[in-house]
């Protein structure tokens, strides 16, 4: 269930599933695999589902960074390298959405068709970048306590962290066992991220669109500027979630996913 490989500068797992047409997932910041537990469960009963866990995160070892999403996305292409795999669906919530980009920019020809889920195309402000650097010093001097804490209340709506403690918890439990150097590496590289804006009227792939009607983190509006920007894309605003909709309405996302994938497949 959970592979390892030996990439060149570190070993690298992932969770391989299912067979048939493959589909391979990119988690966000700082989580791993298993929160798109819900969607690989789904589509592995028709599809290979290939979710790594990205370097420096979940059980993957954490270099010392800066974690471009050009390295990233250069580490997943060696995955899906060693796995004998073409062309794949590539899906990215948030940094994995930034990821997803680097990869479509450097990869084209493996990229069958694309869902972005709670992610945008902007490159960081100086703000932002300055705002991830103090975070990143922070995580390494006092560990990653205090970022979690400001982070996990963006992650589900009010209403879902009061009903369900249980599903935070396991979001906490993912969030802290994230290695400072490895949470670190990717603050710097996403500080890094150039715009994908000029690659969106270039992208000529199916691409299905997700959002949390309250994501504050990457909002509607972000999603609908990619959503107008990307020939023929699909978007799909999930009620009632906020930025992991694959966690909070896994069900809602898994069957827009499953729509979509008819459609491209
Ligand atoms: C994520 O969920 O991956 C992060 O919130 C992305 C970011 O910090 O820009």
């Amino acid at each position: 269930m959970s592979p390892r490989i030996g990439l060149n500068d570190f070993d690298m797992y992932y969770s391989s599933s299912g067979s048939g047409h493959p589909v391979a997932l990119l988690h966000g910041f700082p989580l791993d695999h298993t929160m798109w537990k819900a969607q690989i469960d789904e589509l592995s009963k028709d599809h290979r589902v290939i979710a790594p866990d990205l370097r420096g995160h979940g059980r993957s070892q954490a270099t010392p960074g800066p974690y471009t999403m050009d390295l990233l996305a250069s580490d997943v292409n060696t995955l899906l390298d060693r796995l004998g795999l073409g062309p794949v669906v590539l899906g990215g919530l948030s940094m994995g959405g930034y990821a997803a980009f680097a990869f479509a920019r450097q990869y084209p020809n493996r990229v069958k068709a694309l869902i972005l889920a709670d992610t945008k195309a902007e490159a960081d402000t100086p703000e932002a970048q300055a705002r991830r650097e103090e975070q990143a010093q922070s995580v390494l001097k006092d560990g990653p306590r205090g970022l979690v804490d400001q982070m996990i209340v963006k992650m589900f709506t009010g209403k879902t962290s009061t009903s369900n403690p249980a599903l935070v918890e396991r979001l906490r439990n993912m969030m802290e066992s994230t290695s400072p150097t490895g949470i670190a590496g990717a603050l710097r590289g996403m500080a890094r991220r150039p715009d994908s804006t000029p690659l969106l009227r270039s992208m000529r792939v199916p691409t299905l669109i997700i959002v949390g009607r309250e994501d504050s983190l990457t909002t509607v509006s972000d999603a609908e500027k990619m959503a107008n920007s990307i020939p023929g894309s699909q978007l799909v605003v999930i009620p009632e979630a906020a930025h992991l909709t694959t966690m909070e309405k896994p069900s809602e996302v898994n069957s827009a996913i499953r729509r979509f994938l008819q459609r491209v497949e």
